[in-house]
């Protein structure tokens, strides 16, 4: 069973919709759900990936969960965001584009930041001018990251600084051109900054891997953990099944406003070295107990150090309710990471 709860209006809403949905970066972790979610709703949809760090084993399993009758609703395209034809085919026919397909990580980023740049924006520009000549409402992954070194807390959308990173640049440089879009041709794109998002098939492997996942490896193979710095960085940390309610709501809001920007996220600020304890209470809770100290080790380039949303937009334009705090997210996450983390013998 997915732990992605909906209103029953929003769920409502989302099946009565008789539309093709093409939710790029479907084989990655935010993909993964909300093509799951859909699928689970009776929707129609076309998942498109490169697989560059997303996982055929992602939509797989999303398969084997929802089941071979309603499987037969989806329709998967292997391509690149970066080949311009690519992105026209497979907006074809779609009513609804959900744009998740980028190569994340800030990190990732600072060791590469061409590619990054091409995918990030080159992808972006094609699958929103796709989108655009087909006209199609189009919903796309921003980031906290635009939010730079804008010191208030909490982020609000309006108010933002210079970005830390390539990564965050690629960001901020699609909501320049949502903007444009707008202005240009009166297209309306929505971007949602999602906020450090967690949850079941999010990759606990590699050097770009985000914290909550390789943390939670580490425990469960009782291995050393490294906090970036004295561990006092926070964050918002959001559960995946909020950023799938997002998106569903901006892509089935009646009328969007011009080129808008959304947070999403909690409301809720938990440091590094909280994260930990509680990371380590979700596994004592199916027995798993990790007993450590962590490391410390030096602040990473690029990073904030404080994120905490206000989320006072969403709800109010989109009627966005969280339905899990970061507690009741890790509950709902952590028999995933036990169960396939084990699985691959761990
Ligand atoms: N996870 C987070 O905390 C977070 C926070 C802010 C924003 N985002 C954004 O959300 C989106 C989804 O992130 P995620 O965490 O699911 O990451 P992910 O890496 O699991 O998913 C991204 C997917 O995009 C695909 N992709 C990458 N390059 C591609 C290309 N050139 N052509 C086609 N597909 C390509 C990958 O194979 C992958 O399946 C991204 O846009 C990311 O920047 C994520």
């Amino acid at each position: 069973m997915t732990s992605i709860e909906l209103s029953p209006a929003l769920a409502a809403r989302a099946s009565a919709a008789d539309t093709l949905w093409l939710v790029t970066g479907a084989a990655g972790f935010i993909g993964s759900n909300i093509v799951e979610t859909l699928i689970r709703l009776g929707c129609r949809v076309r998942g498109l990936d490169n697989f560059a760090t997303g996982f055929h084993a992602n939509l797989d399993e999303v398969a084997r969960a929802v089941g071979p009758a309603a499987w037969a609703r989806m329709e998967v395209v292997e391509a690149d965001i970066r080949d311009r034809d690519a992105c026209t085919a497979a907006v074809a026919g779609a009513g609804i584009v959900l744009h998740q397909a980028a190569l994340g990580s800030v990190p990732r980023s600072v060791d590469d930041p061409i590619t990054s740049n091409e995918v990030n924006v080159g992808g972006f520009i094609n699958m929103l001018d796709a989108s655009r000549r087909a006209g199609a409402r189009f919903v796309y992954a921003a980031s906290s990251s635009t939010y730079g070194d804008e010191p208030s807390l909490p982020k609000i959308e309006q108010r933002i600084g210079r970005p830390l990173s390539p990564y965050a640049v690629t960001k901020a440089v699609n909501e320049i051109y949502a903007e444009v879009f707008a202005r240009t041709y009166g297209y309306r794109a929505t971007g949602l900054r999602y906020f450090n998002v967690f949850g079941a098939r999010q990759s606990p492997n590699g050097a770009y891997a985000a914290v909550i996942p390789a943390w939670v490896q580490a425990m469960i193979a009782d291995q050393p953990l490294l906090i970036n710095g004295d561990g006092e960085t926070s964050r918002d940390f959001t559960y995946v099944g909020n950023v799938v309610q997002a998106n569903l709501l901006a892509a089935l809001v009646d009328e969007p406003s011009s080129a808008d920007v959304y947070n999403v996220a909690t409301e809720a600020r938990t440091s590094l070295n909280q994260l930990v304890e509680l990371l380590r209470e979700a596994l004592a809770e199916l027995g798993v107990r990790y007993l450590r100290a962590p490391d410390h080790g030096p602040e990473r380039i690029g990073d904030v150090r404080h994120s905490l949303a206000s989320v006072a937009k969403a709800r109010e334009r989109l009627g966005y309710a969280p339905t899990h705090d970061l507690k009741a997210g890790l509950a709902a996450a952590m028999p995933w990471y036990v169960a396939a983390l084990s699985e691959k013998g761990l």
